[in-house]
């Protein structure tokens, strides 16, 4: 069958100097001794190296962005998981990822590990499913047909409620110097994405009010522990959060809370899902993914570091944005203000490029195929694991100029909009647009449009603000 593809975009010859044909090679690196590769790999990844210089140490021992290493979770009890992978590091390369007629997307989301299907009542929700699958069109259809309808309430809903969160900031600041504020920011989350996306007020229960974030929180970690790093001292990360899978049952209790609620409050949307041909418990459980994982999950790690951005500004940056905000946003901000919104638009791309929420992206050959990368050809064999890791694929320097620096106004005027098709945070190019042919992020336009009114109503609320990636320590309030 044949299955609608995106072509990678062009790297314009103004990025790459290289218009022939470049020589095959054969892919550099090794999965090792079995059982002893993977776990070098893994202790590598996981504690001696950490990913950024995993793939960067890698990358420049092989002298090539196209290697093959393994990736966790490995040895001993993740026995049925395959950790070999080829990785791709530059846009040419990552880019291969992006066409499915290249590329599997079934059950990759994570790596060759896949996460029991009990955290998602037994089904397949539809970010684990290929495009030729028509389980995914269905899912992907009802994901976009949720964010059209709550377009009208997004912006009221966003601003109010980011208003309780700075209120809760404030209060906090005026009785100590430092207001951590992670938890109140999921909080924040929680109760804005679902009275959005499922339409349903979290203070009508008060369980789900109180703790229904930190419901998320358990769910999320259960499920993405033996794939993640947090900082916990050595060898007990290693010991206990990446050898084994923790079971659903330490969290079903949580989960069934939450499925109950959207099951009573989130009876409209539940219906609208219904009407892409899901039954009812699939579109529960395909909305308490997109809400919790895709959305809950994503804003949660990408605005601490957002906030960061501009918090931890000294070089005269927070200024710019703040003029930029008063002056150009319009009397009240709205899907309109974006356009005009040139620099904080492009810090938020910016801050996409230079940190990426979700870091890694898996695809598996469809078939033999030839794959480019900036400087080779290599074979690719059908059944073999592609994994692009963006962190260094959005720091290639054959697209991006002093690609490890933040530069604030790279995303403005003609050159930085041309960047934007090599901005892949969203597993696509920015410029792209999501679909049921692609695995494009459902919500693209509507993190970035949010991200961005978040910076500009901070910037209209406050005179100065900062902080870091965890906590404020100061906001001084607009005159
Ligand atoms: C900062 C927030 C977000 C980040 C960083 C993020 C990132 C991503 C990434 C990287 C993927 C591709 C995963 C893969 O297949 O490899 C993805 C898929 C997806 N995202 Fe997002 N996302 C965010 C927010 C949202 C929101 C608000 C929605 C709301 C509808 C959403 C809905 C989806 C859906 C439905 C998919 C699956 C697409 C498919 O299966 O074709 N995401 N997201």
């Amino acid at each position: 069958m044949s299955l609608p593809s995106i072509t990678p975009p062009p790297l314009t010859t103004s990025f790459t100097a290289k218009p022939t044909q470049p020589p095959i090679r054969q892919i550099p690196g090794s999965h090792g001794w079995p059982i002893l590769g993977p776990l070098s790999d893994r202790l590598d990844y996981f504690w001696f190296q950490k990913p950024e210089s995993f793939f960067r140490t890698r990358m420049e021992k092989y002298k090539s962005t196209v290697f093959r290493t393994n990736i966790p979770p490995t040895f001993p009890f993740f026995t049925s998981v395959n950790p070999n992978v080829i990785a791709l590091l530059d846009c040419k390369a990552f880019s291969h990822l992006l066409d499915m007629d290249l590329v599997d997307k079934k059950d990759v989301l994570v790596g060759d590990f896949v996460p029991s299907v009990e955290f998602t009542g037994n089904i397949r929700v539809g970010v684990y499913r290929d495009v030729s699958d028509p389980q995914h069109s269905k899912s992907k259809q009802f994901s976009m047909q949720i964010l059209k309808e709550s377009s009208s309430i997004w912006v009221p809903e966003l601003v109010s409620n980011l208003d309780i969160f700075l209120d809760q900031i404030e209060a906090t600041l005026s009785t100590t110097s430092s207001a951590s504020y992670m938890f109140p920011l999921q909080q924040f989350l929680f109760k804005f994405l679902f009275k959005v996306l499922a339409k349903a007020d979290t203070s009508l229960d008060p369980k789900i009010a109180e703790s229904g974030y930190s419901m998320l929180n358990k769910w999320l970690a259960l499920q993405l522990l033996p794939t993640i790093s947090i900082g916990k001292v050595q060898p007990l990360e290693e010991l206990f959060l990446h050898s084994f899978s923790y079971p659903f049952s330490l969290v079903k209790g949580d989960y069934n809370n939450l499925y109950n609620f959207i099951q009573q409050h989130g009876k409209e949307v539940v219906k609208c899902g219904k009407e892409f041909g899901l039954s009812e418990d699939e579109a529960i459980h395909n909305l308490l993914f997109i809400l919790g994982f895709n959305s809950y999950g994503g804003f949660s790690i990408f605005l601490p570091r957002l906030i960061n951005t501009i918090a931890s500004d000294s070089t005269g940056l927070q200024e710019k944005l703040r003029e930029e905000a008063r002056e150009k946003a319009g009397s009240t901000l709205g899907f309109d203000s974006l356009k005009n919104l040139e620099l904080i638009n492009s810090v938020v791309y910016e801050t996409l490029r230079m940190n990426p929420p979700v870091p890694l992206q898996f695809g598996r050959a469809r078939k033999d195929f030839q794959l480019t990368s900036n400087d080779s050809l290599f074979n690719i064999k059908k059944g073999e694991l592609l994994c692009g890791y963006q962190k260094l694929v959005m720091r290639d320097p054959a697209v991006f100029d002093e690609p490890e620096s933040f530069k604030p106004d790279r995303f403005t005027k003609e050159k930085g909009a041309e960047l934007l098709n090599y901005l892949y945070w969203s597993n696509g190019p920015q410029s792209g647009s999501p679909s049921v042919a692609n695995k494009q992020c459902a919500g693209k336009d509507i993190v970035t449009f949010t991200s961005a009114l978040i910076v500009a109503h901070l910037l209209r609320r406050y005179d100065s603000i900062k902080g870091d990636g965890s906590s404020i320590t100061l906001l001084t309030k607009a005159k």
